[in-house]
């Protein structure tokens, strides 16, 4: 920790004088979530935090759709993200002109786009959703087919909730769709204390045999809430680190998965970003109204 301290005291300081905030998403290292973060959660709570901030600047710590996100929720304030390259496969795996051709093939299908997408994709879509909220949204419609793309686990695992038939596409995420149902079984069978905690990007297979299943910010109520003494959360590696201090008496057996583009994002990365003001999201004017339109209507459903 002490080589953090230099760049989270200037890190804190910068903060101040630039009137911004920093958003960290709940896979961020510790050092972020802890000591430079002023809001932490998961998609759906850095979306919905993103309408009710004041300050003029907003560093995302997270991937790009995030600050993306954050950008189309607050056109009129800089939102910057301390490394343009951090990206997500699942944004990566579908564009437009694909949500354009799913629709032609299924005309009058409602289309469910997951916020890990381009502002691109959401533009061609009806309503965003996250993990926290997919199977709310999707029965939103009322309607018996609903399209939900890109992230064909999350689909299959929202298809067992609800009778509304899924329709989805071959998106994954290349952190989650490594667990495999084998190896967390063979942890079980070591030690039945330990409780098996997903996040429903895994594959389905992986889902029905966890004891509970959520997203990000779920997974780590479940734990606190809760506070089995063994867990094997089934994540992005940060998370049981982020947690251990405030649920101390709780193990958390390994394995997790290090997703490379969170890992991007680096204290002396943030500090970069907030002296120099980079990076600057922008978002193409002729998409950001309807990309917009898009993630409201999923802020604003009632929960
Ligand atoms: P959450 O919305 O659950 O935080 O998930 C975001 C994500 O990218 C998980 O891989
Ligand atoms: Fe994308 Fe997966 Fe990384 Fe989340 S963990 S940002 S879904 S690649």
């Amino acid at each position: 920790w002490p080589v953090y301290a230099p760049y989270v005291a200037a890190i804190n300081r910068l903060k101040k004088e630039r009137n911004a905030v920093i958003l960290a998403h709940n896979y961020q290292t510790p050092e972020i979530y802890h000591c430079v973060a002023d809001i932490v959660g998961d998609s759906l709570q850095l979306a919905k935090e993103a309408t009710k901030v004041d300050a003029e600047i907003i560093v995302q710590c997270g991937v790009h759709f995030m600050a993306e996100t954050s950008k189309l929720l607050n056109p009129d304030k800089t939102v910057l993200i301390p490394d343009m390259k951090a990206g997500c496969s699942l944004a990566e795996s579908i564009t437009g002109a694909d949500v354009r051709l799913l629709r032609e093939r299924y005309p009058g299908v409602p289309v469910v786009t997951y916020v890990n997408t381009s502002a691109e994709v959401k533009a061609e879509t009806d309503i965003c959703c996250t993990s926290s909220n997919a199977v709310q949204v999707v029965e939103s419609f009322g309607v018996d087919r609903v399209l939900c793309i890109p992230d064909e686990y999350l689909a299959q695992n929202v298809a067992a909730q609800t009778k509304v038939k899924i329709l989805t596409w071959k998106g994954h995420c290349e952190v989650h769709e490594r667990f495999t149902a084998e190896e967390l079984l063979a942890y079980k069978e070591a030690d039945p204390e330990i409780e098996i905690v997903a996040h429903p990007e895994c594959p389905r297979e992986v889902v029905e045999i966890a004891d509970f299943t959520g997203s990000t910010s779920g997974m780590i109520n479940y734990v606190k809430d809760r506070k089995p003494p063994k867990v094997l959360l089934v994540t992005e590696c940060s998370m049981a680190s982020n947690i251990a201090s405030e649920a101390p008496e709780v193990h958390f057996v390994k394995p997790c998965n290090l997703c490379p583009h969170m890992k991007r994002i680096t204290l002396p990365k943030i500090l970069d970003s907030l002296c120099e003001m980079k990076d600057e999201i922008l978002v193409d004017p002729a998409i950001a109204d309807r990309a917009r339109l898009a993630v409201e209507r999923m802020v604003n459903l009632k929960h």
